[in-house]
């Protein structure tokens, strides 16, 4: 099967739990806006569907949905050149999930780092959702018959999975309907770590709020953050060699890098021997530069809930002119009847 017939499409989605991050803007969002209008179509999603594997309180889920929208909003994603909207309303996601949690095997989610990661020793106790969540992550990539799903690495099994499904079903009903997705991995630089401890992966539910930088932080709190950052002893080294086993070092490094658009062989050129007396500052003033706007701009979108609800809205309406006649005959295929 080639994937040439199928137009080229991107698809990402981000989960409605707790604020967004540094993280989530270097590692995703960012990358999203640079997807737009470059040849693909471009799909953004805000998961809804997928936060409520773990309880979310319900009020704060609306909020926390209307908060990843801004976030997506404010740092320049366009709900003309894109289409934005939260997965709940398009209700053929849940639907083709039904039908993907019949194609995929138990076994292969049995294989599933992240949820043996996140269900740890609980694991009889979690959601059966929480089990199921790829196969759901996989129909809301295929309903749209995307190609490219920009992820992190830690996202890429669950693309992996996507395939697989795409693949059995394909077998199964000796179809060419699903196209084998290609995920679209950042760059190392775009992993942002844990303020306090460098080999952590900056998460939005971390106990110390130093540990992160939200985008809704104003000035004052990012440029304290930094400052407050942890760091070892040593300058800055002469070249990259040299944050080998410094992993917050390397991760101020890193941020620098992916916030200026510049590689981090850059940073270290123009800092080779400087103190963190002299380099955190810069850092700051950086990251005040580029995502104070941001964070004005969330909080004026934040202001007018219903605003991003008619966004939200509209996005869904025109999300589900792709999803629905694919969920059509998708259904055709397995052998529903439809009125
Ligand atoms: N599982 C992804 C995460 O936790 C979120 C997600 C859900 C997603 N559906 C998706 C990402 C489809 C890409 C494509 O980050």
């Amino acid at each position: 099967m080639t994937e040439s017939k199928f137009t080229p499409r991107v698809f990402s989605g981000i989960k409605p739990s707790g604020g967004l991050t540094l993280g989530n803007y270097l590692g995703a969002i960012k990358r999203f806006v640079g997807m737009q209008g470059a040849g693909f179509e471009t799909i953004y999603c805000v998961v809804d569907l997928h936060a409520i594997t773990v309880w979310q309180d319900p009020a704060e889920l609306k909020t926390a949905t209307r908060e990843v929208a801004a976030g997506y909003l404010a740092s320049g994603i366009d709900p003309e050149k894109s289409i934005l909207f939260n997965q709940s309303q398009v209700h053929e996601h849940a639907e083709l999930g039904w039908i993907f949690n019949c194609v995929a095997r138990v076994g292969w989610m049995n294989r599933m780092t992240q949820f043996k990661d996140k269900a740890g020793s609980n694991a009889e106790n979690v959601s059966l959702g929480l089990y199921a969540y790829p196969s759901l992550m996989a129909a809301d990539i295929l309903l749209y018959h995307a190609t490219h799903v920009p992820v992190g690495e830690d996202q890429k099994q669950h693309v992996e999975l996507t395939r697989d499904i795409a693949a059995k079903f394909n077998h199964d009903f000796k179809v060419d309907f699903f196209p084998l997705t290609t995920p679209v991995i950042e760059g190392p630089a775009m992993r942002v770590m844990n303020l306090r401890d460098g080999t952590k992966k900056m998460s939005k539910s971390g106990e110390s709020d130093m540990e992160r930088i939200n985008m809704t932080d104003d000035a004052d709190t990012i440029a304290k953050k930094f400052k407050k950052a942890k760091t070892d002893p040593e300058p800055l080294p002469e070249t990259l060699d040299g944050l080998k086993d410094r992993p917050e070092a390397r991760n101020l490094v890193d941020i620098y890098s992916a916030l200026n658009d510049i590689t981090p062989e850059a940073v270290i050129a123009e800092y080779a021997g400087a103190g963190w007396g002299r380099f955190k500052p810069a850092l700051a003033d950086l990251a005040v530069e580029k995502l104070a706007p941001i964070s004005t701009e969330m909080e004026r979108l934040m202001n007018d809930p219903a605003e991003i609800d008619r966004i939200l809205g509209r996005g869904a309406e025109r999300a589900c002119e792709i999803a629905a006649p694919i969920l059509k005959e998708t259904y055709d295929i397995v052998g529903l009847l439809r009125r």
